[in-house]
């Protein structure tokens, strides 16, 4: 039997799946991981580390330098991103009630855009964001915050505050209501696959203790930390591999 014959064999054989998904889920719609050869922790960006510039400590102290890079690298300027074929296949075994949950490290939509509706982010999410200031915390869309820039670049409320995106940025709490709600999924779940994460940030790679079933899959290029302890690990770029899933 070929990996992605058992691949299928695990999934035709369980009705309680979560996916738990990194960065690599989203490269074929065009937005890079971060630590691949290519990825954007591989790059400089004005001679500054990205590690550092999405850290509560630079949107802090240098907020122009946050939001230039925010729009930039992580809002990819507006481009509009499409959802690929891997969104896809998920919100389809969701809608056929296979999968019970997407755990997401991703701040973008594309799941959500892909129809899933059990979608749980962890590091935060680029759909909203909101005021700063104690009892104004208005919400705004991404749409908004490119139209409500200042002259330096900094998206202003109403109120004259600054707008903050709902992402996690280093250094900050991870929400506790994503984290609760992919906990509670993990525990009940009899098939987890872990796809596109290299696995080397925490809390978020602590999370699949919680997984009490028996069937653990890994898909990633490169290996991870977790290979050892999983019943399928696949080498292989997961785009392929999806292509070939069929939901039934
Ligand atoms: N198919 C399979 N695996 C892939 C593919 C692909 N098409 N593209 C990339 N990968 C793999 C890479 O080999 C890498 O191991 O996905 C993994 C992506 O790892 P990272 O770039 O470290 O991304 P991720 O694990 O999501 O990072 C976790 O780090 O900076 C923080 O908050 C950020 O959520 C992010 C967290």
């Amino acid at each position: 039997m070929t990996d992605i014959e058992q691949l299928q064999k695990f999934i035709d054989e369980s009705q309680n799946i979560v996916f738990f998904g990194g960065a690599g889920v989203s490269t074929a719609s065009g937005i890079p991981d971060f630590r691949s050869p290519n990825g954007l922790y591989a790059q400089n960006y004005g001679n500054r580390k990205p590690e550092y510039i999405l850290s509560s400590t630079c949107w802090k102290n240098e907020r122009e330098l946050f939001y230039k890079f925010y729009f930039d690298k992580i809002l990819m300027n507006g481009q509009k991103i499409e959802p690929n074929i891997i969104h896809k296949k998920l919100a389809e075994l969701e809608a056929i009630g296979k999968l019970k949950a997407i755990i997401t490290q991703n701040i973008d939509t594309l799941h959500q855009d892909a129809g899933s509706k059990n979608v749980y982010q962890v590091h935060g999410t680029t759909l909203t964001n909101h005021c700063i200031r104690q009892g104004c915390n208005k919400e705004y869309s991404i749409r908004d915050l490119f139209e409500r820039k200042n002259e330096d670049g900094i998206p202003v409320c109403d109120c004259g505050s600054v707008i903050k995106p709902d992402v996690t940025l280093y250094e900050e709490q991870l929400p506790s209501d994503a984290w609760e709600n992919s906990v509670k999924a993990l525990k009940n779940a009899d098939m987890l696959i872990i796809a596109g994460t290299s696995l080397v940030v925490y809390p978020a790679a602590s999370l699949l203790n919680y997984f009490r079933g028996d069937k653990l899959v890994i898909l990633n290029l490169q290996e991870t930390e977790a290979d050892s302890m999983a019943d399928l690990v696949i080498h292989k770029d997961m785009k392929d591999v999806f292509e070939k899933i069929i939901v039934r």
